[in-house]
């Protein structure tokens, strides 16, 4: 490596050594005799000061460019670490005139810089919130392993409709037209490409289902898309999903409690990795109280009452967007727990529950500023029962893993989007990944 990354600069600062950054301009001041500069390389929040005589200042040198800076490692009158520039290289220019969207003197808002999605990860809001997207994936992998679940890859390209709400993006060489003029034509099954209709994947959850019954407590942590014609602040057409399926699960409750303690774990892990990131993003950010507190849980039912009280009447279609907030509110902001869903709310895969056979044993998580971030449930385990609400028989594949070794199981889903909202103080999901996609929304 020919240069220093300046994240191990700023924490192992050896005073009096040579050192050489490479990275970009993030302010610029001149004074008399001495240019200040503070570069960033993407390593950190933090910025290294670099002080570069003016003899070594060019006209390239600005606010965005490029640059290449070697000199010696010093510590400045307030104990700050800084580099005295003997070598300055402007890389690549960079001129706001010609058009650069940002300048150093400017609050850019989200939705601003939101239209320069090939430039906007120079922002700090942005590279901010990828370094905590790194580490949040980080914690999440640390928690599995530590807790032995097998962390597999499922397909992107799939013949199911897991939800069954009809939100697939179809892959066309496969559409149904397609595969009827095909075999109008003579061809066989055989010509087409797949021999069926296929999607992208809306949920890794029926192939985690088949690992988990031969191999146990399985997750994954993968690209998931969905057609749905929403422009919310919460939705997205591709986003990815965290889902986990654990073996020999027969009570809900083993599930919200590896929610809860995943939730804990990653909020309070990432408060050690990244706190300079999350006050770059929200100078208000701070440690939830609920790390300390049990989680809150409602049946549905429950939840309706509460809602009705306050006014705000619920009808058969589940609980709304505003009314899963109000329920986070009414409970002092701490994540809440739905259970006990009415089972036509719900999707095929869901157990029946034994004590109200209208109810599955579901749950839907709700947090603050986003409502629902992950969803759950025990999963069917009898073979009639399943075989009875089988939407269609190419899931035929999915009802025999009853019939061999069958177990009880049950998972979940948590979209990785809507957790870090929730993680770093983030209205809009659009700026929780580099290059959202969402309706009418995939230009580059
Ligand atoms: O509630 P969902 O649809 O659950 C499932 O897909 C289950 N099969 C998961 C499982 O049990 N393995 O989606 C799970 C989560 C939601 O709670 C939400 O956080 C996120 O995925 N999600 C979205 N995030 C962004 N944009 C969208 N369009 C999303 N749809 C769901
Ligand atoms: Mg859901």
């Amino acid at each position: 490596k020919k240069y220093s990354v300046v994240a191990s600069l700023l924490t192992n600062p050896n005073i009096g050594n040579v050192a050489e950054v490479k990275g970009w301009v993030k302010s610029l001041r001149v004074q008399k005799d001495l240019v200040f500069a503070d570069v960033s390389d993407g390593s950190t929040a933090n910025k290294l000061q670099v002080l570069i005589p003016k003899n070594l200042k060019t006209n390239d040198l600005t606010y965005g460019s490029a640059v290449h800076i070697t000199g010696k490692l010093e510590k400045s009158p307030r104990g700050q670490l800084e580099l005295r520039a003997d070598y300055v290289k402007v890389y690549g220019t960079c001129v706001v005139l010609d058009g650069y969207p940002f300048n150093p003197r400017t609050a850019h808002p989200p939705e601003y810089i939101r239209n320069y999605l090939h430039l906007r990860c120079r922002t700090n809001y942005i590279s901010a919130m990828l370094r905590i997207r790194h580490s949040v994936t980080k914690h999440i992998h640390d928690f599995f392993a530590s807790r032995n679940y097998l962390n597999v890859n499922t397909p992107i390209l799939t013949s199911n409709d897991c939800e069954g709400a009809g939100e697939t993006f179809k892959v066309l060489p496969d559409s149904e037209e397609t595969i009827k003029a095909m075999l109008q034509e003579g061809k066989t099954n055989d010509d087409v490409y797949f021999g069926r209709k296929s999607f992208l994947t809306v949920s890794a959850q029926l192939h985690l289902e088949a690992i988990c019954r031969g191999m146990g407590n399985v997750y994954t942590l993968g690209p998931t898309f969905r057609a749905e014609n929403s422009r919310s602040r919460l939705h997205l057409s591709e986003f990815y999903m965290l889902e986990a399926e654990l073996a020999f699960c027969d009570d809900i409750e083993q599930l919200q409690s590896i929610l809860e303690h995943l939730l804990k774990h990653i909020f309070s892990e990432i408060r050690n990795t990244n706190e300079a990131d999350l006050y770059l993003i929200d100078k208000n950010n701070v440690a939830p109280t609920w790390l300390k507190d049990r989680f809150i849980t409602l049946t549905y039912d429950e939840a309706r009452n509460i809602l009705n009280k306050k006014g705000l009447s619920t009808n058969e279609d589940g609980i709304n967007k505003e009314q899963e907030l109000a329920l986070v509110e009414h409970c002092g902001g701490v994540p809440v727990f739905v259970v006990q869903w009415p089972k036509k709310l719900k999707s095929f895969y869901m157990k029946e529950s034994d004590f109200d056979n209208s109810k599955v044993d579901a749950l839907d998580l709700l947090g603050p500023i986003t409502g629902e971030i992950a969803g759950g449930s025990l999963r069917e385990v009898n073979y009639e029962k399943l075989q009875s609400k089988l939407p269609s028989e190419a899931l035929n594949w999915y009802l025999e893993l009853r019939k061999f070794g069958n177990i009880p199981t049950g998972g979940f889903g948590l979209g990785l989007e809507r957790l870090l909202q929730v993680v770093c103080g983030i209205p809009n999901i659009k700026d929780t990944l580099p290059f959202p996609r969402w309706p009418h929304n995939c230009s580059m």
